[in-house]
């Protein structure tokens, strides 16, 4: 998986600049515009050590100075640094890249995988199976899904061959399924909807996959399905015991701050707690019953009001309710919290945040909350937009970046103009800018954008546990 030797520590990283892994696609990045927020808040004029890829200048690391500085300052930075986890990496060594999966979860995933591999690309063939199952079953369920939403429908079912089929690490699993299970309340799900969802579905792969079908796959579906339904629901007992369903939020601001894109603030009906980099699933009167993520934008403030960032995405259903025909006095469901906190005080770990679009709106939740404290962790964002308008938080960071001295902002444009989509711009980008192998990482946004960069930071060597991502979707 790794594409990145472990032995190559702090020599290797930086020759990746030019001629290593990263090598060739530093060039691509040429005619990238970058600026630096500083650590003094103000923004730095691009010179030979930031213009990573500016207008037709080739990157050439190991012949400037001043980015041979800039290497050597983050290594000093994070000379020895306690991870998340208590271990303590040191300067050159790669953090724990090539650990073997282990299967913590006890269930059969090796039938689990080979009853994906058979279903290969059938999904939506079983998915019609599934939910025709499903409302012979327990008609009741048939009102929780959005009238005539197939795509809609597939979510779940997508989702759930998914864990199911990945479902061999346990402390990253069970937290995301208490989650679900906390936010399925929203849709109206109680314990007597579990068994009906799981019958449904071993009889569409029954059906599916015929003789193929063994008494060793039907067992290990029943197992994971068992497993995973119990800590839902779980789940969601525990927090019908604290939590209301949904929250009624009042819209009380919303302004459109670019033509598609409308800044959003609600004041939910009672007191929503939530962390810095999390995501809430939203359903507005006007789309009733169809839910989408939308990241809070602000860290929990004392008056108690959600800040939410949203773009439209073509004619998307409820993004373009929520940016063209939402205003003040509107009364928009939101479901429980999920996802990750960025700011967490447990981890002193450096940031690196990269985003594109409304993927800035957890970071910033994250750094006002970072600045609350005076953290004192140093952070990275790199930000990227379809031009300089569309950055429209730049304004915003630079203003946190005043207040926040370890903030460092570098805004990314293509030259190509708003029709650029190359996909691996911001990949290049950043793991040109420096070595992360000792940072926490987060990313939000397109979905070509955050796999990616992703995939640049892992041949960089950084760690699996190290990144954690918010994929917005396909634009
Ligand atoms: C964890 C998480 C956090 C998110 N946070 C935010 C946020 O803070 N702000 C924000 O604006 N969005 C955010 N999103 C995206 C958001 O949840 C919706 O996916 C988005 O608003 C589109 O929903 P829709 O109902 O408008 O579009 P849909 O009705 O689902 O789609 C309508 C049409 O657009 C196409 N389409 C759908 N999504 C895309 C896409 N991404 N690119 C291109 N075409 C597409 C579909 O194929 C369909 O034809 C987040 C997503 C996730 C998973
Ligand atoms: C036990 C395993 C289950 C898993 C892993 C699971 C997973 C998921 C996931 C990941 C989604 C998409 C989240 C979203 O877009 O909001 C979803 C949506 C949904 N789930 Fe589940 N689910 C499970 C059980 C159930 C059950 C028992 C019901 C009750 C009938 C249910 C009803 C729904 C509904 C109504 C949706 C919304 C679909 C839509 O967007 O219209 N789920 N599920």
């Amino acid at each position: 998986m790794w594409t990145h030797s472990r032995s190559s520590g702090r020599r290797g990283a930086k020759s990746g600049r030019t001629g290593g892994a990263t090598g060739d696609a530093v060039i691509d990045a040429a005619g990238v515009e970058a600026r630096a927020l500083d650590e003094t808040g103000a923004y730095t004029e691009p010179d030979e050590a930031s213009l990573l890829g500016v207008d037709h200048v080739p990157v050439q690391a190991e012949t400037s100075a001043d980015s041979d500085h800039r290497m050597a300052e983050v290594h000093e930075l994070h000379g020895e640094r306690e991870r998340d986890d208590g271990h303590a990496y040191t300067n050159g060594a790669a953090p724990a890249a090539e650990a073997q999966p282990r299967n913590t979860t006890g269930l059969d995933t090796e039938a689990l995988r080979e009853t994906l591999a058979l279903v290969g690309d059938r999904i939506d063939e079983l998915g019609s199976d599934f939910y025709a199952q499903l409302f012979a079953l327990a008609p009741e369920t048939r009102e929780m899904f959005g009238a005539g939403m197939a795509v809609q429908r597939s979510r779940l079912l997508g989702a759930l061959v998914h864990i199911v089929g990945t479902a061999d690490d346990r402390d990253d699993l069970v937290p995301y399924l208490e989650g679900l299970g906390r936010d399925h309340r929203k849709f109206g799900v109680i314990d007597q909807h579990y068994a009906p969802v799981g019958s449904a579905l071993i009889l569409a792969l029954r059906n599916m996959l015929g003789i193929q079908w063994t008494p060793r796959h039907e067992q290990a579906w029943i197992q994971a399905y068992d497993w995973i339904a119990t800590t839902m629901s779980g789940a969601a007992q525990r927090d019908a015991v604290i939590a209301p369903p949904w929250w009624d939020a009042e819209v009380v601001y919303h302004r459109r701050v670019l033509d598609d894109l409308a800044v959003i603030q609600v004041r939910p009906h009672t007191d929503y707690p939530y962390r810095p980099g999390q995501y809430a699933y939203l359903t507005t009167p006007r789309r009733p019953k169809i839910w989408r993520a939308y990241s809070m934008a602000s860290a929990p403030r004392d008056d108690g009001l959600l800040e939410f960032h949203v773009r439209t995405v073509g004619a998307g259903w409820v993004s373009s309710a929520l940016v063209w025909r939402t205003e003040p006095g509107d009364v928009l469901h939101v479901g429980a919290p999920q996802g990750h906190d960025i700011a967490s005080p447990r981890s002193e770990s450096d940031l690196l945040c990269i985003t594109g679009g409304t993927g800035i709106a957890p970071i910033l939740a994250t750094l006002q909350e970072l600045e609350q404290r005076q953290d004192g962790r140093r952070v990275h964002v790199f930000y990227a937009g379809r031009d300089r308008d569309s950055l429209y938080a730049l304004p915003h960071l630079e203003s946190i970046g005043v207040r926040y001295r370890r903030l460092t902002v570098v805004p990314v444009v293509s030259p190509e103009g708003p029709t650029d989509r190359s996909p691996h711009l911001m990949g290049n980008i950043v793991s040109a800018y420096g070595d992360w192998r000792r940072h926490r990482v987060y990313v939000a946004g397109p979905s070509s954008m955050v796999s990616t960069s992703i995939e640049r930071l892992r041949e960089q060597g950084v760690a699996e546990d190290q990144i954690v991502f918010d994929d917005y979707g396909l634009w």
